[in-house]
């Protein structure tokens, strides 16, 4: 049976199927969660798409897709400039080390842009910074007239101190980005979520869950996972594929 509960500082909670979500601003919501996780695994908005602030203005169906139409309502908290990016992924980082076991994973998605900022906050925040993967999204990306494809996407990745996995996990996941469904404007495959959680142990945190696709993952693995979406809508979509996962 899933539970809604309005929480005081402005968002709600929902337990379904082995999962804590909450719709919120995970800079509130954050604080209010006791872990410890055993690991952070999230896509946060890039905040990206362009060289300027109209550039990064603008709706988000018209940054990251190729027609600039789509069927998706767009998502929030996608608009700010570097600096500002910068030290908004530190404080929420810093919040995720806080409330994380020794030894935990985080993996934080990025895209070319913010790889910098990305490593740089991960480091601000208290983790160490071990590396970079890669999410090759194949042939299906985005073509670059004169230049490159855009055909990847990074796995900014580091530990809460000494790392307490052991498995021997790849550095580089080939998954087109439609592989499985798609649930949100620019969510991730489900198979690509799954390789990064089960890479994972313990109960898995995602502040920007949008559609909840590493919050299936979890779950399809037997793992817990908690889940913090801003947008009212893709909250909705994250807690619709739980309850259908539950009813399977
Ligand atoms: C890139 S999307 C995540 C997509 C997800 N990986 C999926 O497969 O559906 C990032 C999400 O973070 C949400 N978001 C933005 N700012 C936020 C904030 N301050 N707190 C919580 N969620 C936020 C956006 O609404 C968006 O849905």
């Amino acid at each position: 049976m899933a539970t809604r509960k309005k929480l005081l500082n402005n968002s709600d909670h929902l337990t379904v199927g082995g999962a804590d979500l909450y719709r919120g601003d995970a800079l509130a919501v954050l604080p209010t969660l006791a872990g410890p996780f055993g690991a952070v695994i999230t896509d946060p908005p890039y905040s990206s798409g362009g060289q300027s602030k109209g550039d990064r203005a603008r709706s988000t169906g018209a940054k990251y897709l190729n027609s600039g139409q789509t069927k998706y309502p767009d998502f929030l908290g996608d608009t700010k400039d570097q600096r500002s990016y910068l030290h908004w992924s530190a404080l929420w980082m810093a919040l995720c080390h806080a409330r994380m076991a020794d030894g935990g994973l985080i993996a934080v998605f990025s895209d070319w842009r913010q790889l910098p900022v990305t490593t740089d906050a991960l480091q601000a925040a208290g983790f160490i910074w071990r590396g970079i993967a890669v999410w090759d999204k194949t042939g299906g990306a985005r073509p670059y007239k004169g230049g490159f494809r855009s055909q990847c996407e990074y796995i900014v990745w580091g530990s809460k101190g000494s790392l307490a996995g052991d498995r021997y996990n790849p550095g580089l996941f080939r998954v087109p980005p439609t592989a499985g469904g798609k649930f949100h404007q620019v969510g991730k495959p489900e198979a690509l979520m799954a390789d990064l959680v089960a890479a994972a142990d313990g109960h898995i945190l995602d502040p920007f869950m949008g559609s909840g696709t590493t919050g299936i993952a979890a779950l399809k693995q037997g793992k817990r996972f908690t889940g913090i979406e801003i947008s009212g809508h893709y909250f909705g979509v994250a807690a619709e594929r739980m309850k259908a996962l539950r009813h399977r």
